[in-house]
């Protein structure tokens, strides 16, 4: 499931994060990439330092932690260490699949769910697309700064080059409690409709059958 989770940071977060950004430091991305990736990978990542990676990721957690939508649609488990990525104009990110373990030795985890965070209106810089393969064919986004986007971390995808500009990311790499995208995208729906009966006809039979259903499915195919 591709979903886009708008304002998933709100103004004062987003101000936050451009100010650390500001004073760090950024090198060249293929030092994170594995071979095949660094192959067509040309971008910035930020160079991370202990202080301020621990306050962008209190700032990225507690965003993740309060959104509705991406506790759903996500089912976290385990979270690497987000990536902060700069692409100036001529920079680009051809097609790859990300790599399915992540971590350090001792604390690897599976990559189930992608998330890239825009922190730059879409005007402000010109290419820069997220370009990501689907049943459905190829989807392009670029959103509003502080939305989010999530895709399954086993598609093929790409960034489009910048032409000008400068796009500038978060990237987060989630394990989920369900493994397989299309029981997420079950349990995400059949959220969806527990939370309207619950909101709308809290006392009703059918009620405590979905909010039943929902619990029981999670048991079956949560893993902890
Ligand atoms: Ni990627």
């Amino acid at each position: 499931m591709l979903l886009e989770i708008p304002g998933l940071l709100n103004e004062a977060q987003l101000h936050k994060i451009d100010e650390v950004l500001a004073s760090a430091e950024f090198v060249d991305g293929k030092l994170s990439a594995g071979s095949v990736a660094s192959q067509v990978k040309h971008n910035e990542e930020m160079k991370a330092e202990p202080q301020s990676m621990e306050l962008l990721i209190r700032i990225l957690t507690s965003a993740m932690a309060h959104n509705a939508t991406f506790r759903s649609a996500v089912l976290p488990y385990r979270m690497a260490d987000p990536i902060f990525a700069r692409y100036q104009p001529g920079m680009t990110y051809g097609d790859h699949v990300d790599d399915p373990l992540m971590g350090h030795s001792g604390q690897r985890f599976r990559t189930d769910v992608s998330m890239t965070i825009f922190l730059r209106e879409p005007h402000s810089y010109q290419g820069g697309e997220l370009v990501i393969g689907t049943t459905f064919g190829q989807q392009q986004i670029k959103l509003p700064a502080g939305s989010a986007v999530i895709y399954p971390s086993s598609s093929l995808h790409h960034v489009a080059p910048v032409t000008e500009g400068e796009r500038l990311v978060a990237l987060a790499w989630i394990q989920s409690y369900v493994r397989d995208p299309a029981r997420r995208e079950l349990l995400y729906e059949l959220d969806r409709v527990r939370e309207h009966l619950l909101h709308n006809a809290p006392q009703e039979e059918h009620t405590g059958l979905a909010d039943k259903s929902y619990a029981n499915l999670l048991r079956m195919w949560g893993d902890v």
